[in-house]
């Protein structure tokens, strides 16, 4: 909850508190019809940017609480509302299901909806285990159903420019990635500081990256409520590349900056501001090296620093849209059901590593 409580804005989410109903005219063959499952801090943000989109609508909430639903209700007056998923699971106009529950339902929730021939778009992170995240993806093969992973940052402006520099050699070889993902609470029931907000980083490096990670340690503490509330993740991939993440529920400020270090150049993300999110700076170190330890000859090169135009377009708004073209035209997501196992891997080897105070797990 935390993350997007706080991330709301960076994300570029707008809030509006009246939407026009769905118009009938837009529901085509090609119309991908979605059930929501889960109203609470995140929900309203997909049934938004599932609203007034040509190829995918939400036709049906499920929340468990009423309250929940009388919001739904408010809004959306179109919108069927129930409390109990199996109504949304059996009803045969429903193309797919959007799990948007707290991390310990998903599998669940996600497993039913996959039996019922549903598509499945799912919260990060995936599932709980890694073993439940292997079987849904086998599942949604053998019935040849869609599993989107809701890695949102993937589709900002800020990280589809760092993706593309990194995939143009732009940057040159990768050095490092370091995020820095802080702020006070909120304080999750359910899941530590690291399966709240670390899926965030650990989907983006997935995506930039492009590497199998070889290792994690990672460090942390409980102070308030039983679950890690601070922690720091290092993580090696090969080739030398090295990524930390600290992530804290404990910080009396919000930031949300990362650095990206290429042999070519260097990347200052910063999400928390409005404009020059990216910044790219011409800055380097050559070394040549002669004879000996004592000959190496070290020289900087500081040149342009340059402020890249980012779309604006909403997050969520893309990733939706792209959810149903994957589903009618029959294409595999790149924040696939694989994409989510390879976020849980790194989350389930974090925890074991915090649980051996800071050991290295081998992936
Ligand atoms: N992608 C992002 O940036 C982002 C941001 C915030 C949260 N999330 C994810 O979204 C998910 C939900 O988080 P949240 O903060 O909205 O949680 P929340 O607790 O605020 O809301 C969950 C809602 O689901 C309902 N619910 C739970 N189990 C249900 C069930 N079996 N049937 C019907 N309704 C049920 C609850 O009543 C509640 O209204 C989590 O997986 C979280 O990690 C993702």
């Amino acid at each position: 909850m935390s993350d997007l409580m706080v991330n709301a804005s960076s994300l570029g989410i707008s809030q509006h508190t009246h939407i026009p109903p769905i118009r009938p005219q837009e529901c085509g063959s090609e119309m991908v019809r979605v059930g929501v499952i889960g109203y609470g801090y995140w929900g309203p943000n997909i049934v938004r940017n599932l609203h007034g989109q040509k190829n995918i609508q939400a036709t049906m909430v499920c929340d468990k609480s009423p309250a929940a639903l009388a919001r739904v209700r408010r809004v959306y007056p179109s919108i069927e509302t129930v409390s109990d998923p199996k109504e949304i699971l059996r009803s045969p106009d429903i193309d797919a299901v959007a799990v948007i529950t707290p991390v310990w339902t998903h599998y669940e929730l996600a497993k039913m909806a996959l039996e019922h021939g549903k598509h499945v778009f799912i919260e990060k992170p995936f599932t709980s285990t890694s073993a439940q995240a292997e079987e849904l993806i086998n599942l949604a093969a053998c019935k040849n159903l869609t599993i989107m992973v809701d890695h949102t940052f993937l589709f900002t402006g800020a990280v589809r420019k760092i993706r593309e520099l990194t995939e143009s050699g732009a940057l040159g070889d990768l050095y490092y990635y370091d995020s820095l993902r802080v702020n006070l609470g909120l304080f999750q029931h359910d899941v530590s500081v690291i399966w709240d907000l670390a899926p965030h980083d650990l989907s983006i490096m997935d995506h930039v990256i492009r590497a199998e990670p070889e290792a994690i340690v990672a460090t942390g503490e409980k102070h308030l409520n039983g679950v890690e509330d601070v922690a720091f993740m290092t993580i090696y991939f090969p080739r030398n590349v090295i990524a930390h993440i600290n992530v804290n529920w404990l910080s009396p400020v919000k930031i949300r900056t990362t650095l990206i270090g290429g042999q070519k150049k260097m990347v200052v993300w910063n999400d928390l501001v409005a404009d020059e999110k990216v910044r790219i700076y011409d800055k380097g170190v050559q070394i040549t090296s002669g004879e000996g330890i004592r000959d190496l000859l070290v020289s900087y090169r500081s040149g342009d620093m340059w402020a890249p135009q980012l779309e604006q377009l909403e997050a969520l708004h893309v990733e939706m849209s792209y959810f149903a073209d994957c589903i009618t035209g029959n294409k595999v997501p790149f924040n696939d059901g694989h994409a989510g196992l390879r976020v849980v891997r790194m989350l389930e080897a974090a925890e074991e590593s915090i649980r051996r105070k800071g050991e290295l797990i081998r992936l």
